[in-house]
């Protein structure tokens, strides 16, 4: 395992991902770990970058412990200074931020030892990716330099004796080319990790671990969405225990065109998962009449979600009961309730935080345990959403599946701009439809991050026929992105769009105009609402 310490930058998860493509596996903690409270012992360990800067009064500092270990280190930019300040050597603080590309010329200047084996065979010079205010004015004592830039001197430094190393660039974004290569020096060559960290391996690990973690007889309830992560936990939760876990699906009438019934299909007739669909639309439709407000709208879905799972699940609990008391097999009380917990969302609640502000409350299904009194598994919370998807693809999910793009909880209410209908959720649904389907004939739904179509509820004037029109307007939305947290707009071939929009006007009634959204994120986010 390598330890990653996180001193909040946005790209510390970054990190973590390129060591698991590595088939390594690696843990992010907060930089205010003490390394006697770390529970596992890393091969090695990374320290972040951060939006800090090490000479700042409320800067965060890393455990000194760290550096008698005996183990490789790697610091990242903040992590590279951070292990400057602490072994005395000398960090600037730069006038200006300098952000963006910049030419590595790997150099070995005063090189004593053979612990040069960061850049080993990765040749003279690399495009990185830098971010940083401060930086290294001189090493600390008993390092050397090993990489220069134009404007850092002391770009990338390695210890003359230890394995420690510096590098002043951010490896784990893909602008840095070969950074991932950097990093797998470090782990692979340098650490000297095995390469265990695979999905066939999990996957009969994690099988193990939840027939122990649930006994003989113990029953488990979860919900299903449709999405990748709730059908693959689903579904490797009935490989574990079969008929006692039991799927829910709640229809909450704002949900993609005849999603409900497509995920009964493939869950339950193909996949053979125990699934109950519940039909809640009218409920949560009548909850949401007359609200435009999208955080409200979030918190009615959230929260009536919540009524509607736990009947259903005291239902499941109530026939148990009945079943036993009959003297059936002994099935088993519902004891757990199965979340589709990822690894981002893991990081997210432990990584040390800057600061930084809730733009949107998304909604999950967190808020169902504080009233169930059930106790959690998530037999996804170590994973990436890749390594979601590799799981997926090994327990014979179908691939268009496993690729789907991601959809809110909150479903088409935080895409229909003012109020929610029955009639408004027809109309974009079937232009949904449409977009979707064109661009999966196009062959380009992969090369897409998340796209979705957006009721505008205002009206503009059009013509068909001889007849003006006075309708409402679709705006489709594309994204490519990483994690999300930023996003670019795609970019179409313009017949592509041509194509999706004169399908859209003419077949779905009430729409005469559609437009393409963009705007990237930042300063807009993905969804509208
Ligand atoms: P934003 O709009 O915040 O979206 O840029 C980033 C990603 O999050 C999804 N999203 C949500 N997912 N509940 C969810 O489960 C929500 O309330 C929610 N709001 C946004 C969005 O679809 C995108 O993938």
């Amino acid at each position: 395992t390598i330890l990653i310490l996180d001193f909040g930058s946005q790209y510390s998860h970054l990190i973590t991902r390129r060591c698991r493509e590595h088939n390594v596996y690696a843990e992010l903690l907060p930089c205010t770990t003490q390394i006697k409270d770390v529970k596992f012992k890393p091969k090695g360990i990374i320290l972040s970058g951060s939006p800090y800067s090490v000479y700042d009064k409320d800067s965060p500092h890393v455990d000194p412990a760290v550096f008698d270990l005996g183990v490789p280190i790697l610091g990242i930019c903040y992590g590279l200074q951070e292990m400057a300040w602490q072994l005395k050597g000398t960090v600037d603080k730069c006038d200006h931020r300098e952000y963006g590309f910049a030419h590595l010329k790997i150099t070995k200047i005063g090189s004593s030892s053979s612990v040069d084996a960061l850049f080993d065979g990765l040749g003279d010079e690399m495009q990185v990716w830098m971010s940083h205010g401060d930086q290294l004015s001189a090493p600390p004592p008993g390092f050397h330099v090993i990489g220069v830039t134009a404007t850092a001197p002391y770009a990338a430094l390695a210890h003359d004796s230890k394995p420690f190393y510096g590098i002043q660039f951010h490896p784990e974004v893909t602008h840095s080319p070969r950074g991932k290569e950097v990093i797998g020096k470090f782990i692979l060559d340098i650490c000297g990790c095995q390469q265990h960290w695979t999905m066939e391996e999990f996957i009969g690990k994690e099988i193990a671990r939840i027939r122990e973690i649930c006994g003989p007889t113990g029953r488990v309830v979860g919900a299903v969405s449709g999405g990748v992560d709730s059908t693959v936990a689903a579904k490797l939760m009935h490989e574990a225990i079969g008929d006692r876990f039991h799927a829910i699906m709640v229809d909450n009438g704002v949900l993609r065109l005849n999603e409900a019934k497509q995920v009964y299909e493939m869950l339950n007739k193909d996949l053979g998962v125990n699934l109950t669909v519940v039909d809640a639309s009218d409920l949560f439709l009548s909850r949401l009449d007359g609200v435009e407000d999208p955080e409200q709208k979030r918190k009615i879905i959230g929260n009536t979600f919540i009524n509607v799972f736990e009947a259903k699940a005291a239902e499941i609990e109530a026939q148990a009961e009945a079943e036993e008391a009959a003297g059936a097999a002994a099935k088993g009380r519902v004891e757990w309730l199965l979340q589709g917990t990822l690894y981002p969302d893991v990081i997210e609640s432990i990584s040390f935080k800057g600061p930084s502000a809730t733009i949107k409350t998304h909604h999950n299904v967190g808020g169902l345990l504080k009233d169930m009194k059930l106790k959690l598994i998530e037999p996804l919370r170590e994973l990436f959403k890749d390594e979601v998807r590799a799981l997926g693809r090994l327990l014979s999910i179908p691939a268009p599946l496993v690729q789907r793009h991601p959809f809110p909880g909150p479903g088409l209410a935080i895409r229909i701009l003012g109020q929610v209908t029955r009639e408004q959720v027809k109309i974009l649904q079937l232009a949904d439809s449409i977009y979707i389907e064109e661009i999966r004939k196009a062959g380009l739904y992969d090369q897409i991050s998340q796209a979705f179509a957006v009721l505008l509820p205002v009206r503009a004037v059009g013509v068909m026929g001889d007849a003006r029109t006075y309708e409402q307007v679709i705006a489709l939305r594309a994204v490519q992105t990483e994690d999300f947290m930023t996003a670019d707009w795609y970019v179409f071939p313009p017949e592509i769009l041509r194509r999706i929009s004169s399908r859209i006007t003419n077949e779905v009634p009430g729409i005469n105009r559609v437009t393409y959204d963009i705007s990237s994120k930042p300063p807009a986010t993905v969804e509208w609402l």
